[in-house]
């Protein structure tokens, strides 16, 4: 696991599936190559490849010459076919370090999207995390992914099998590090409504106590906004919409989207462009 690079890793983790983390995978991706730094990406749903196929969709874009986007060095790893567990588990972790060994070096950032299960490649991506990003929407549910809280007083009773995870993780990772580095994590609430609900409060204040309790950060993600489903089979993030050669009208709507991704980027601590006006 002591795979060598030099690139930032990012993971987008919940073991909750459809909370966004592919969504928010992609407007990173986006968002750090509009920054100028230079980005790989790594798909561990590849069953499901929403990320690898958001990567194709912009690729073709490129292709046909409609636009010169960057595009992100990708790589994706299968889930093992071994019968084995003990033996599909060592052929996993050999695929992935041989990924982020290759992907690692030579860039600044690797995005990695994982799946939304308990699965042994969604641990073993939480594992090489310098920085975890697990978006949540904003409900009780979703909450309960994190810890369990009283209904009335919002205490937190446990925390959840993928909160221990997640500190089993870090304390593996301190003990390997020299410097007892671990990561940063960044719950990110996705999907808000723009206008917040008595219910929305009382999420976010339950979000609040599980994060001094569990130990996370909390960040603005995005507002529910159709335009984050629409841009996928063109392989577009928000942040491309400015290119001219795409030609689009960019509405009030796409700015205060756009201001979205730059604060979320702003609260991770990965931003430098100015805001827009
Ligand atoms: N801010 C948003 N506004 C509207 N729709 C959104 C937003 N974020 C994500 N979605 C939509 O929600 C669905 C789930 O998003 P996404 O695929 O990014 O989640 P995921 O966590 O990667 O899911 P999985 O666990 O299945 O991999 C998709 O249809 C996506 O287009
Ligand atoms: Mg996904």
């Amino acid at each position: 696991m002591n795979a060598h690079r030099n690139a930032h890793i990012i993971v987008l983790g919940n073991q909750k599936g459809g909370t966004g983390k592919s969504t928010t995978a992609m407007h990173l991706i986006a968002a750090l190559m509009q920054e100028g730094a230079s980005v790989a990406s790594l798909d561990l749903d590849s069953a499901q490849g929403t990320l690898s196929r958001y990567i194709e969709n912009r690729q073709r874009h490129y292709n046909n010459g409609a636009t010169s986007l960057p595009l992100p060095t990708h790589g994706a790893i299968n889930p093992s076919a071994a019968t084995d567990r003990d033996e599909a588990q060592a052929e996993e972790r050999f695929a992935v370090s041989e990924a982020i060994q290759e992907l690692g070096t030579d860039h600044d950032f690797l995005i990695i999207d994982t799946p939304g299960a308990d699965t042994h490649l969604n641990r073993l991506g939480h594992s090489f995390a310098d920085t975890l990003i697990t978006p949540i929407n904003n409900s009780f549910i979703d909450l309960d992914v994190l810890g369990q809280v009283e209904s009335d007083t919002y205490r937190v009773v446990r925390p959840s099998h993928y909160a221990e995870m997640v500190f089993k993780v870090k304390m593996e990772k301190a003990r390997r590090e020299l410097n007892r580095r671990t990561f940063d994590w960044v719950v990110v609430r996705n999907r808000g409504a723009q206008l917040e609900s008595r219910n929305q409060k009382a999420v976010e204040l339950a979000t609040e106590a599980l994060a001094k309790r569990i130990g996370f950060r909390v960040a603005p993600g995005f507002s529910e906004r159709v335009i984050y489903r629409e841009l996928f089979l063109e392989g577009l993030t928000l942040l491309d919409l400015s290119d001219k050669q795409l030609g689009v009208r960019l509405t009030l709507s796409h700015v205060a989207a756009r201001q979205e991704v730059r604060d979320l980027m702003r609260a991770i601590g990965f931003v430098s462009t100015p805001d827009e006006g």
